[in-house]
């Protein structure tokens, strides 16, 4: 049995009341800024190299439409993204349908960018998606001379025929939408001569920006105070080597920079975060209420002004925001009503009917979320009031997020500075626009933790076996599940190691058997804590030693003692789901490719400061495999039921929600049957 990928069950976080807050970080990507980038760096001759990119799995959906599309990109080791342009017009048909997730944006860009292509696109996504309208974008798309045929008109899945012979259009926005007016400027790239879009309110402005910032012709004038931008299509931009830096999205420095607000004593610098004014509506507001926000450094990247930003606590006053500030921040309410919330004095934010048809009902998660919290509000018409409290805010309560990262954000930012620490049901939505949300607070002082489904989940199930080679991350994953089970945990290659290095230390040699028996049968609980077990020599004497039958056998007993514990318990090592507890509730194998695992090592030692040479921990780790495969006692091989995991493209809290979502769905399993019993 593999683990299936979209394997699920709710990823609780706990945030607890904290102290002051220090250091800097560079929150992630900005969203929309990394869909342009990847998008226009297919129109753009020469390679882009991207560094900041967003990998969220809406900006992966962008990522993957493109490749169908026949345009190389690659990750590299050090993080930076490769897109081979393929200039104007070099886009192939795709052979399978667009499958944009739950990306908006995405789908959007990507019918306007094809519109012009003579070629079939059908485009789909998930459930919530399929939900979205898609007619606004069709509309203008059909001038050009695309056709479509979409459920219910304008729903996806949706089939779009671009056409050969696209015709420029003069477009008008009836509504104020950014989405749009891209879409009608991407169309624009391959259609001859000059594609303007006329916008009366300014929206969001990053498609213009990166155009210009690529080189393509673009130009944007103000007439009677309306923006008339154009592009003039099928043109080339030279050929060149590009190197894009994404900026830090303001909207998710918006979290770290309320927690700094809120903690007194507090300064944090926020690194390189996009400060285009459409985009600032919060920080401006936090000044008028305020907070300590200063820029430091502004300067332009990727054709977007950016600054790294310097906060510091204060006393928050409440205010009034106006409904014009809410295309600027409208996705900034929540965390902003977490900062009311501290405020001395109401803080009324107006206009806010558009929240009601965000990612969620995000007005009622706001009202509902600071009412658990004991924090009052009011709403009259589309007006809510947070009625502040000076500081002092109770919190402790548990906050349905409803699959809406920034209402989960911006509840635990609440519980760093309340009484109380403050729960969320379901965290997985984060990942969308801030993966390693957590890690990054937690880094600035927060103590924000996974936390446990329920304790009925914790009932039937009292040990976890997990095994897999050298590297393959399972010592990581199984200090965390110990954690967030209450568990204890034991790591059985230390005992192994231990009498490799109770071998080192009377200078015998591994080969010397009975020497090795005699060590295994002697070990101390002491001799578990030396701090030279991790040692790289001690790690091969082990797996020479781990060979012999009696060694294994004299090590048996303790670690059987120590799966029996009352309490539950996590082992990890080579044989646990085969010999040592082949009962276990939960085994699993973890795998990964025998270069991440040296990749990970390599990583793991240069980060203590040991310098080692890549090549000779991976001929360390291809012998090490040999040895503990080839061995007759106890070869490493999965235990027929255990559940495999490949850990090569994932990063360690990947695999932990993975697991924990999984061990999630075999104790309800357990549970039934033990019911039933
Ligand atoms: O996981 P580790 O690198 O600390 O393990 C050291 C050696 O111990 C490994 O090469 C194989 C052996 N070992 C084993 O044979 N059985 C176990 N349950 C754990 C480790």
């Amino acid at each position: 049995m593999t683990l299936s990928p979209d394997a699920s069950s709710p990823a609780p976080l706990v945030s607890h009341p904290v102290g002051k807050l220090g250091g800097s970080a560079r929150v992630p990507g900005d969203k929309s800024i990394s869909h342009r980038a990847l998008m226009l760096a297919s129109q753009a001759l020469g390679v882009t190299e991207i560094s900041g990119l967003l990998e969220g799995e809406d900006v992966l959906a962008t990522a993957g439409a493109l490749r169908a599309l026949g345009v190389e990109l690659r990750k590299r080791r050090d993080g930076v993204w490769e897109v081979e342009g393929r200039g104007v017009g070099g886009l192939h048909a795709p052979a399978s349908v667009l499958d944009m997730g739950n990306a908006g944006t995405a789908a959007r860009l990507m019918m306007g960018l094809l519109a012009p292509y003579p070629f079939l696109s059908i485009f789909t996504g998930d459930a919530s998606l399929c939900a979205r309208p898609m007619g606004r974008v069709m509309t203008p798309l059909a001038e050009f001379g695309a056709t479509f045929m979409a459920r219910d008109d304008r729903f996806l899945p949706l089939a779009m025929q671009g056409t050969d012979e696209p015709l420029p259009v003069t477009y008008r926005l009836p509504v104020a939408s950014a989405q749009v007016k891209s879409a009608v400027l991407l169309a624009g790239l391959n259609t001859p001569g000059i594609t303007t879009v006329i916008e009366a309110e300014p929206t969001r402005d990053h498609t213009e920006r990166m155009l210009a910032w690529y080189g393509f012709d673009i130009t944007c004038e103000q007439k009677d105070g309306v923006n008339h931008i154009a592009v003039r299509g099928q043109k080339d931009v030279a050929f060149a080597k590009r190197l894009l830096g994404v900026p830090a999205d303001p909207s998710s420095a918006a979290f770290p920079m309320v927690a700094a607000l809120l903690l007194e004593g507090s300064e944090i610098v926020l690194e390189q975060v996009c400060i285009n004014p459409l985009r600032t509506g919060l920080f401006q507001t936090l000044k008028e209420m305020g907070a300590s926000i200063e820029y430091l450094g502004e300067r332009e990247e990727a054709g977007e002004p950016v600054a790294d930003i310097r906060v510091r606590a204060g006393h928050l006053r409440g205010i009034d925001v106006p409904a014009e500030r809410a295309p600027s921040m409208i996705d900034e309410y929540p965390v902003l009503a977490v900062a009311a919330a501290f405020a001395e004095g109401n803080t009324v934010m107006r206009g806010l009917g558009e929240l009601r048809v965000k990612e969620s009902d995000r007005l009622q998660a706001i009202i509902d979320g600071l009412a658990a919290c004991g924090v009052n509000t009011s709403v009259t018409g589309d007006d809510l009031t947070v009625h502040g409290t000076g500081g002092l805010v109770e919190g402790g309560g548990r906050i349905e997020a409803r699959h809406d990262h920034r209402i989960a954000m911006s509840f635990l930012v609440l519980g760093m500075a309340a009484q109380h620490a403050v729960t969320i049901d379901d965290a997985r939505a984060i990942a969308t626009s801030f993966p390693g949300f957590s890690g990054l607070m937690n880094a600035l002082g927060g103590r924000i933790e996974d936390a446990p489904l329920t304790s009925a989940l914790r009932l039937p199930m009292r040990v976890i076996a997990i095994d897999g080679p050298a590297a393959s991350g399972k010592g990581t994953l199984a200090q965390r599940l110990a954690r967030y089970f209450g568990f204890h945990y034991l790591d059985t290659g230390s005992l192994y190691r231990a009498v490799g290095l109770r071998l080192l230390e009377t200078g015998q040699a591994a080969e010397n058997k009975n020497a090795a028996i005699s060590a295994a049968k002697n070990l101390r609980d002491q001799d578990l804590q030396d701090s030279r077990l991790r040692n790289e020599k001690v790690g091969r004497m082990a797996s020479i030693v781990s060979a012999y039958p009696e060694v294994r056998s004299a090590l048996l007993d303790y670690q059987r003692a120590f799966a029996a514990r009352p309490e539950g318990a996590v082992l990890d090592g080579r044989d646990i789901g085969t010999v040592v507890c082949p009962d276990a509730a939960i085994k699993l194998f973890l795998t990964a490719t025998l270069e991440a695992r040296a990749a990970r090592r390599h990583h793991e030692l240069q980060e203590q400061g040991i310098e080692v040479v890549y090549d000779s921990i991976l001929r360390e780790l291809r012998e090490r495999d040999a040895r503990d495969s080839g061995r007759s006692a106890a070869p490493l091989v999965p235990a027929p039921d255990a559940l495999l995991l490949d850990t090569t493209d994932m990063d360690a809290d990947t695999v932990f929600h993975k697991v924990v979502a999984l061990v999630g769905q075999r104790i309800d399993g357990q549970l039934l049957v033990s019911i039933g019993e």
